[in-house]
This record gives structure tokens, sequence and C-alpha cells, in this order.
């Protein structure tokens, strides 16, 4: 059944959002940096938000706001993946939830693996819990990218004791397969580390991808991991601030009951009821809409950086609305999202900034219109000599 694509709302509205992504820069610049989107938000959440200011429904988050049931029946309509609601805890964003579960599976000084190149704040996280990060960068097939299970069974050996998975992974869009998951819950178990999934963009696999959430890939990945989730990427409420922090299996869930009550409290209430508005049924067919568009999108990419900008290389991902794509044939230099900034009026996340492979990559957000996309695309190919 074709689903119709979503429309982004009209840019000179999206000028008037007071959001990071809009106000950065000014306005001759075309954003395409930080991972916010440029749809409208799905009717349920708009509804379940306008009713909250009507009643001024604006106090402390309740013990239970409905998010972990929510999401219970998220993941087994949309992964095929059963999980237990007491095992879920919420908290205010992903990258708190990852830096409260580090905390307790490291003790300060100890190694965690990243697989660059990476969103940027997962050196950052890996520090702010006292740890110290150790860089397995992600393998490049040729066709795609894998991780490097022998580099990090390296790792372990050496002593590190846990892993930071970005599943599906930010930049490259990479959804990791049962199989490697299994492993690498073999190989954690084996050295009695701790796997910690970051899955906020799992909502976004495109069709035909099976996005495999850690905990459901093997029996012994329930027992070491912890996965961390959100409505935040999908649905645009990055600003509202609510994640889950889910386990399967009762040791892991007591390490997670046992954090304290803050943890919990950080958690929005406007995030939570968005949350629950997000992962509700009512909201599946704007996600599928959504989806439609950022199949589109991530095509047309494709096929608009063949025409404007030859020598960019470019995989299509398998999730979400991030580009990672190497520039360095251009010439722009290491760092090429400043020249196309300066000289495109384009904002492009840095490559750098997600590891030492980033050097010549930019990050393109194609969470936006076709149009936008195209404007884009073509003002950077304008600056490629002839
Ligand atoms: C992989 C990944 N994790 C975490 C985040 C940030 O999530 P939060 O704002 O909930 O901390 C992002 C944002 O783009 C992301 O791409």
């Amino acid at each position: 059944m074709s689903v119709t694509p979503l429309e982004a709302i009209p840019l000179d509205q999206l000028r008037l959002r007071s959001s990071t992504k809009w106000r950065k820069y000014p306005a001759d610049v075309i954003p395409m940096f930080v991972a916010e989107t440029d749809f409208p938000l799905a009717p349920a959440i708009s509804r379940a938000l306008t009713r909250a200011v009507e009643l001024g429904d604006t106090g402390y988050t309740p013990p239970d706001p409905g998010v972990a049931h929510a999401y219970v029946d998220f993941a087994q309509r949309r992964f095929g993946w059963t999980v237990d609601p007491a095992r879920i805890r919420t908290t205010c964003d992903v990258m708190m939830g990852v830096v409260e579960v580090l905390r307790y599976v490291t003790k300060p000084g100890d190694r965690v693996v990243i697989t660059t190149p990476v969103y940027p704040p997962f050196f950052t996280c890996v520090e702010e819990a006292g740890a110290v990060v150790e860089d397995v960068p992600l393998v490049d097939t040729g066709a795609g990218w894998e991780l490097d299970l022998l580099g990090i069974e390296a790792a372990l050996a050496g002593g590190a004791r846990a892993v930071l998975l970005c599943n599906p992974h930010n930049p490259t869009g990479t959804v990791h397969s049962r199989e490697t998951l299994a492993a690498l819950a073999d190989l954690a178990a084996g050295f009695g580390a701790a796997v910690i999934s970051d899955e906020i963009h799992a909502p976004l696999a495109h069709s035909g991808v099976a996005f495999t959430p850690f905990l459901d890939a093997s029996p012994v990945a329930a027992q070491v991991g912890y996965a961390i989730a959100s409505a935040s990427k999908a649905f645009n409420l990055a600003g509202l601030k609510c994640a889950l922090i889910i386990t399967a299996a009762e040791s892991t869930a007591q390490i997670v009951r046992s954090m304290p009550d803050e943890v919990e409290w950080r958690t929005s209430l406007f995030g939570a009821m968005a949350a629950v508005a997000a992962f509700s049924p009512e909201s599946d067919a704007w996600l599928d809409s959504l989806l439609a568009t950022l199949d589109g999108n991530r095509r047309l990419l494709a096929e608009l950086l063949a025409e404007h900008v030859p020598g960019a290389e470019y995989r299509i991902p398998d999730a979400g609305f991030l580009a990672w794509v190497d520039l360095t044939a251009l010439g722009w230099g290491q760092n090429p999202a400043l020249k196309v900034l300066r000289d495109a009026r384009v904002a492009l996340h840095l490559g750098p900034l997600f590891g030492p492979q980033g050097k010549g990559h930019v990050r393109i957000n194609f969470g936006c219109s076709p149009e936008l996309l195209r404007e884009a695309v073509e003002r950077i190919g304008a600056l490629v000599a002839p």
C-alpha cells in the first residue's frame, strides 16, 4: 500500500521556530546541521500538548506517566520486540541515560569502546561518567559499515569495561544485523563487560531494513545490555526531554532501579505526554508518512550529489535522516563544512567532530522538504570548479 509522504512546513514558518536549527545562523543560511526535522508534529502529540497548555498542566511528572506501557506497545508493533514495562525507567534525555548507566557499569578511569565515526557527544558523555574513550572505528566494507568485532574483542581483552553502541548508527545510518549484535553480546559476556545501545534512531529504519533491538538480538544480549530509547528524533521532540532506559534481565533491571529517583524526576512532563502520544498507534500513520518522505529524500540526495557535486561520496543510509558524505575529492580541506557555510550559506555538521575518519566529511540533515534539499545541494554544487 502506498503511503502519502509527509509535507514539510513552509520555510517562512520554519524560520519562526526558536530552536537551535533555526536560531543559530542568519536567515540566508539553509540549516542542515543539528538533528531536528522540518515537519508538523504528529496530530496526537499536538492534541496532547495543547490540552496540557489549556489546563496549565505544567507540574511535576507523576511516577508512571504512561511512557513505559506506550513504548512496550510500540516496540511490539514496530519491531516485534516484547519488553517488560517493569524494566523501563524514564529520564531526561538519551545522553543523560547513557551517562547514568555508564556510571554504574564502569569505575573512574575504565575504558569504554565507541565506534567512530560517531555522534560527537559519545566522546564527552564517556568523560562525564569518569571513564575514558577507547576508539574501535567502524570497518568500511566498501559496501557499507560494520562493527570491527575483532577490534572490540581486543579492546575488551585489554580491559575495556563497556561498549557504547549506536544502533542504528549516527552518522552512517547503519542498521547492525542481528548476527553482529549477537556476536557483540557474546564478546561482552565473555569479558564481563556491558553494552549500552543508543536506539534513538530505531523508529526511523527504512522499509525493507530489519532493525534489531540490541536486547532482542539473543538471550546473551538480554543479559549484558542496556538500551536507551526516545521518541525525540523520529517525532522531533528533542526540546521536550524524555528518554527511556530499558533492560531485559533481572540483574540489569536491578541496577537501573537502584539509580537515584532524581534520574527519573528529570523526565519532563511535556516530554512524557508527547512520548505517550508519539508511541501510540494513533501516530503510526504519521510515522509511516514521515518515513516515505525520508525515503524519497535519501534517494534524491544521491541524485542531486551525482549531478551537482561530482566527487562527493555518499551511501544511502538504512535508517534516519542523516547523510554521511565524503567531500575529500573536492579538495576543500579537512573540514569542508566550513567552506560550505562560508561560501554556499548551507550549515552542515562538521565531519571531524565525529572522530578521525571524519576528515573531509560532512553530515547532511535531509529531514526537510525535497525542495530545500535541492536548493542546498545546488548551492554547494555552485562551489565546485567547472
Ligand atoms: C545517536 C544519538 N544519540 C543521542 C542523541 C541526543 O538525544 P537526546 O537529546 O535525547 O540526549 C542524538 C541526537 O541527534 C543522536 O543522534
